[in-house]
């Protein structure tokens, strides 16, 4: 039987929702995850320190008993934020980056910045306190083709911006192109990337394989074969600027399932068995732990875990659906073989 033994990984991109939902899906993230950063884009978005306190402790009271599982919190930056707000963050102690959505980009974005300029005080203050900055790179623009907005978002947005910023720690998260991949791997010291499974697995065919599959929708959208490659070689190549975020982000089955389907695909179900699969795909396994349970820590300056999990190369089909709270949630590969299980998680 093929086992693979890894230092315990984190989820460094997560959405785990709020209330019955929350209560549905944070075990699964708690099962494999010693710790994960928690994306804030809930309504109304967690924008403030005392938001983030309130929703950190309906996390912890969801999670299953004797769960050790450790959320790590996020701020959502709007045209609002005050400096003063960023440094109560770092004094709270549990909130561990500050998460940049263009205004319009994505799910309950609206709230998000509509000028960069206009946070221009708050992010001094980050690069002065080493406050990591957590970006959705993508151009919301209605004229940027849907396929282009990572890449116009990087000459437009970020690399200007970190050039004016030039002590700013930034994470581009689930980063989708071969742009990408060269623009993290060649930029400055302090900017790294997350990559979500679903972008190793699939480019975006998987979104019309047959007719239009809601299932395969998130966002930034799937991409070209070329730059699932560019990825795959990213995650794989043992670079500490590439680290596990699932950007697993539920969403009700008729909201998917719709005439105008939200985008976010779950995954948390199978999420490090899926990473496991990507990595074998190229014959990369012994990689899989600095990215899956190294990179980030040591990125975010936290410890790295001292216990372990181990999976098993033994096939397994997850439910077509899952309980969603009030709702059905449809999981990634749901009614489908998943390649590797779970197989033990061992205290240190
Ligand atoms: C995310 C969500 O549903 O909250 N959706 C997604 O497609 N990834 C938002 C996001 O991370 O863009
Ligand atoms: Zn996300």
């Amino acid at each position: 039987m093929t086992t693979v033994t890894l230092r315990r990984p984190d989820d460094w991109h997560v959405h785990l929702r709020d209330g019955a939902a929350l209560g549905a899906v944070v075990k699964f993230t708690a099962e494999r995850f010693g710790r994960a950063i928690v994306m804030p884009n809930l309504k109304p978005p967690i924008a403030t320190v005392e938001l983030a306190r309130g929703y950190r402790d309906r996390i912890l009271a969801a999670l299953p008993q004797n769960s050790r599982f450790e959320p790590l919190l996020t701020l959502y930056l709007t045209n609002d934020t005050t400096p003063q707000e960023i440094d109560r963050a770092r004094a709270a102690g549990f909130i561990h980056g500050v998460k940049l959505y263009p205004a319009g980009a994505t799910t309950h974005s609206d709230a998000g910045v509509t000028d960069i300029a206009k946070v221009s005080g708050v992010l001094a203050r980050m690069e002065n306190i080493g406050m990591p900055l957590l970006v959705h790179g993508e151009s919301p623009h209605p004229d940027v083709d849907v396929f282009d907005r990572e890449t116009h978002f990087i000459d437009a947005v970020l690399q200007p911006l970190l050039g004016r910023f030039p002590g700013l720690r930034v994470v581009f998260e689930h980063i989708t192109t071969a742009r990408a991949v060269e623009f993290v791997a060649g930029a400055r010291a302090g900017v790294a990337a997350t990559i979500t499974p679903q972008h190793l697995l699939h480019n975006r065919n998987a979104i019309f394989s047959g007719g239009i599959r809601p299932h395969y929708y998130c966002l930034p959208i799937l991409k070209r074969e070329g730059d699932r490659q560019a990825l795959l070689g990213a995650a794989t190549g043992g670079t500490p600027r590439f680290f596990l975020g699932t950007d697993s982000a539920p969403h009700e089955r008729a909201t998917k399932e719709s005439a105008c389907g939200c985008a976010g695909m779950f995954t948390a179900h199978a999420a490090l068995e899926l990473y496991a699969e990507a990595f074998e795909s190229v014959g990369r396994l012994d990689r899989l732990e600095g990215f899956a349970s190294c990179f980030g820590a040591d990125f975010y300056r936290l410890p790295r875990h001292d216990d372990t999990i181990t999976l098993v190369k033994e096939s397994w089909v997850p439910p077509q659906v899952y309980d969603f709270g009030h709702g059905a949630l449809v999981p990634y590969r749901g009614g489908e073989p998943v390649a590797w299980r779970i197989a033990d998680s061992r205290a240190a």
